[in-house]
């Protein structure tokens, strides 16, 4: 919670669900989720369309995104591992998931976070890609050098 959000509205909602059972009934509803039955936890995270700022949709999802990296981030320093597990926009999730959890009709779930103790560690990785990275116009590829930053 403390992610920036437009106009610090925090639409943010965190469902903390623990029970194996809830974890089994998660999974079946996320076709790319199906090992959060093996992690200790799953955090579902559900933006309140109402507060968000002039109740637009992408602040809702921009706000989240932000709430749900820095709980990617905290669960890292922890030394756990976290996985984002998609759910807004398939609205068949999105569907499953407001039966399931009883959600009010403004209420929306954006995704389910998977976390636990990793089974592995992998090395700290980047996909950084020099293409994606544009100095002063779009076209202008060429990188400054360090000396010049
Ligand atoms: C919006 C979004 C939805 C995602 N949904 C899933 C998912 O359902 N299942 C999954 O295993 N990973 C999911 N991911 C994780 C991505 O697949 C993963 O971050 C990407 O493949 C890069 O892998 P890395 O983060 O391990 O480098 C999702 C990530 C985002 C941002």
């Amino acid at each position: 919670m403390a992610a920036p959000s437009a106009a610090g509205k925090d639409p943010w909602h965190f469902i903390v669900v623990r029970d194996p059972d809830m974890l089994q009934k998660i999974a079946e509803g996320l076709p790319h989720g199906k090992f959060v039955t093996e992690a200790g936890l799953c955090i579902v995270v559900c933006g309140d369309v109402e507060r968000a700022h002039g109740r637009e949709l992408s602040y809702l999802i921009q706000d989240c995104s932000a709430a749900i990296e820095n709980l990617l981030l905290a669960a890292s320093m922890l030394g756990l591992g976290s996985c984002w597990l998609g759910v807004h926009p398939r609205e068949e999730r999105v569907q499953f998931l407001r039966t399931l959890f009883e959600l009010p009709p403004n209420i929306l779930p954006i995704s389910g976070i998977a976390v636990g103790w990793p089974s592995q560690h992998v090395p700290p990785r980047t996909r950084y890609r020099q293409d994606a990275v544009h100095f002063e116009k779009w076209l202008a590829q060429q990188a400054p050098a360090k000396n010049e930053i």
